[in-house]
């Protein structure tokens, strides 16, 4: 079993061969989605909704998201991990993006770093790029920017905003970005968007003419069941299961049922 590298997901493009692409936050279940045979683990800053239960991403911390990076990076073999940047570490700012980014590399081990935008971002991903460290982008919905749009609605239908898209990621491409995720667009643009380019984009509400598909663990099992985007296929109702075991536990605590002679010392 070979480790997926960023030339990998190259080669599978060039195959033909779907990117299956999922979040993880912490050892456990990172050690769980790696010997299922996912290519590539995203360590997501939406760690701060799942884990931390914030509202928004931006509250996570550099300090939190390298936590969370190392926790998975120690259950991984095989997948390429990919660590974002969170907000407010980058922005602005290609110094502070690469010391981020260095700080995200050598306190995790992991693979890459993901940042979100375009035009606004290329100093600083060819600041990172420079010191050798593999850049995913990240267009169309971008959680960091929620308080810009006000929304989290489908990006990107006005073709203004599918052109800029479209220029972004050719942008991103030239610089030297090893891929890029496109959160919540039209599928014709988004196919669009991986038929011109010839690195892999991973999709998430994007459609099926993408090179992948990511979605967010938690969400994909069934863990939190406020959340039910129409691009969110449920695998698991993971939410009953863990409630149903908890149920039952608390039951033969109350009836002393739990421990039974065999468990006992
Ligand atoms: O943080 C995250 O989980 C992400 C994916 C939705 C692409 O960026
Ligand atoms: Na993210």
């Amino acid at each position: 079993q070979r480790k997926v590298t960023t030339h990998v997901l190259s080669e599978m493009k060039h195959n033909k061969e779907k990117i299956a692409m999922l979040t993880s936050y912490d050892f456990s279940l990172a050690k769980i989605v790696d010997q299922a045979g996912v290519d590539v683990i995203l360590v997501g800053d939406s760690a701060s909704n799942v884990m931390a239960g914030w509202e928004t991403t931006l509250p996570i911390t550099l300090d939190q998201m390298i936590y969370h990076g190392a926790s998975v990076v120690r259950g991984v073999k095989r997948a390429l991990v990919v660590v974002d940047m969170p907000f407010g570490t980058y922005q602005g700012n290609s110094k502070e993006a690469l010391s981020s980014a260095i700080r995200i590399m050598k306190e995790t081990a992991a693979d890459a770093v993901k940042l979100e935008g375009g035009a606004e971002v290329v100093e600083c991903i060819t600041r990172i790029l420079s010191a050798g460290i593999p850049v995913m982008g990240h267009l169309g919905l971008t959680p960091q920017s929620i308080h810009k749009f006000g929304t989290y609605t489908v990006r990107a239908k006005q073709e203004d905003e599918a052109k800029k898209l479209i220029e972004d990621a050719h942008l991103l491409q030239e610089t030297g970005c090893f891929g890029i995720v496109l959160e919540k667009i039209p599928a014709d643009l988004a196919k669009r968007v991986a038929d011109e380019l010839t690195i892999p984009i991973v999709g998430i509400g994007a459609g099926s003419g993408v090179d992948g598909q990511v979605l967010v663990l938690h969400d994909m099992l069934g863990i939190n069941q406020e959340f039910s985007p129409r691009f969110l296929r449920r695998y698991h109702n993971l939410f009953a299961e863990i409630s149903g075991a908890v149920g039952n536990y608390i039951q033969d605590v109350k009836s002393v049922d739990f421990p039974n002679e065999r468990e006992q010392y």
